[in-house]
């Protein structure tokens, strides 16, 4: 069979009025319309225009009360936002973010196969250990369990969402009048898991989903964020500043991928990507200017020693951070960049907070799309990354923009597709209809609730 054209995956982070902190005060959109639906069916809209792979809601289960004061708090459940979302678009995949340490995956399993026939096979979850310590109080008693824990879980977690999305295989749903047999239950296989974090006996109530299982995706960077992304996920989200290092980080990726038995061509690495454009960069510069000027530098500094994992009521802003924090292991690997900043121009943390561009450790683009273009052009080119996570820091606006200007010129250069080739979000990033384990041999019939299913490159 001959090989498919290989295109940049894109993938829009979706946060409130953008992602900068400030950017809700100049955003042409009125700051309650990120409660609206309307507003994410519009935004989802415009990606589907671009024929972008996806957009993705972020989460955390709770609220950092100081952040809510300055930033939007418009924390609507991404599962249930992106229902509303598949009812009103045709082909733009919709990832959700799920916690493994604050939810139940029997639950999360259901919810996510709902997700995958409600938008007949567009459904991703990105998966994230939450590293917010205020979150483990809307849960119990329990203190919020250390990074090793989390992602010990998390592993245990996903497993155990992966033997429910596989426990029909795909021909157990007969759906026979004629014998009066809905379901062929000697076909249908319950997970029996008895874990350290999990006892989840039964299957789920309902066939295996469009895209066998959906889309999955990691946000994390650590040694034991990288192995789970290695182990399970379709993409991984990841701040990488310069192509050396993204083009190191990616090929470490693709080799643990391998060395978990699957095919490192159906992995993708996809950079966090914020951006500012402008018709020249004198205008995009004014734009970053007026944002930073509308920011608060009170906020700034609390927000980024949140993102390090830090307690900012013990951090004195108008001093260095003391040796024995930057000496440290970082507590979350936004830490380890911060620190990093902190280290290389030694300064009271405030000022080094002004320096964290919007994610850290990661791109911050700012210029016009031409430049843009260029930088994704050089970093596909070189092997840096599979496509982009992008996070646009004022929204709606700065995605017209994208998809008008910077779109075009990708197609132009033929690493951008022009229309879409499938139906499902796994087609959109040419990965193989997820096989189920009953499924291996090709002498099984085709799925029959598989809409989509299969167009771009079928393991059978
Ligand atoms: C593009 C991007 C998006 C992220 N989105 C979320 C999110 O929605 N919710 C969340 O709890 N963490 C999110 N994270 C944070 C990661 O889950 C993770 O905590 C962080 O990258 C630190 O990595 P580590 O846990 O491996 O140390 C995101 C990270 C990146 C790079």
């Amino acid at each position: 069979m001959a090989e498919e054209t290989r295109y940049l995956s894109l993938n829009l982070y979706v946060r409130n009025s953008g992602y900068h902190e400030a950017s809700w005060r100049i955003s042409s959109a009125d700051p309650a319309a990120a409660l609206d639906p309307r507003y994410y069916v519009d935004l989802a809209r415009v990606a589907e225009r671009g024929v972008l792979d996806s957009v993705f809601l972020p989460d955390s289960p709770g609220m950092v009360r100081f952040r809510s004061a300055h930033l939007p708090s418009t924390g609507l459940d991404p599962v249930q936002l992106l229902s509303a979302v598949a009812q009103s678009t045709t082909h733009i995949g919709l990832v959700a973010t799920v916690s493994t340490t604050y939810t139940q995956p029997w639950e999360t399993a259901r919810r996510l196969a709902t997700l995958d026939f409600l938008s007949q096979g567009r459904a991703g979850w990105n998966i994230v250990t939450t590293a917010e310590p205020e979150v483990a109080r809307n849960f119990g008693n329990l203190p919020h369990p250390p990074h090793a824990q989390r992602y010990e879980r998390a592993q245990e977690y996903v497993d155990v969402v992966l033997k429910l999305f596989d426990g029909w295989s795909d021909t157990a749903a007969v759906m026979s009048r004629a014998d009066g047999v809905w379901a062929d239950t000697t076909q249908i296989t319950s997970p029996h898991h008895h874990g350290r974090h999990f006892d989840v006996e039964g299957p789920l109530p309902l066939p295996r989903s469009p895209q066998g299982r959906p889309y999955l995706t990691q946000a994390g960077a650590s040694p034991a964020g990288m192995e789970l992304a290695a182990r399970y996920a379709d993409a991984v989200f990841t701040p990488q500043r310069d192509v050396p290092s993204a083009v190191a980080f990616r090929g470490r990726l693709r080799e643990m991928t391998a060395q978990f038995g699957r095919s490192a061509d159906h992995f993708k690495v996809l950079p966090g990507l914020p951006f500012l454009l402008g018709s020249t960069d004198a205008e995009a510069k004014a734009l970053h200017t007026e944002l930073e000027d509308a920011s608060s530098d009170e906020f700034r500094w609390r927000n980024t020693a949140h993102l390090a994992g830090l307690d900012h009521t013990t951090v004195d802003p108008d001093a260095p951070l003391p040796d024995h924090i930057l000496d440290a292991q970082p507590l979350t690997s936004f830490g380890g960049s911060i620190y990093q900043l902190a280290k290389q121009a030694p300064a009271p943390f405030r000022e080094v907070a002004r320096r964290v561009s919007a994610l850290p450790g990661a791109l911050d683009f700012i210029g016009t799309p031409e430049g843009l273009a260029d930088l994704i052009t050089d970093w596909w080119r070189a092997g840096a990354s599979d496509g982009f996570t992008l996070m646009p820091n004022l929204l709606p606006d700065q995605v017209d923009l994208f998809v008008g200007h910077v779109v075009p010129i990708l197609q132009r250069r033929g690493i951008a597709r022009r229309e879409y080739r499938g139906s499902t979000l796994r087609d959109h990033a040419g990965l193989p209809w997820s096989t189920h384990p009953h499924n291996q041999k090709p002498t099984m019939q085709q799925p029959r609730l598989a809409p989509g299913r299969g167009s771009a490159g079928v393991e059978r």
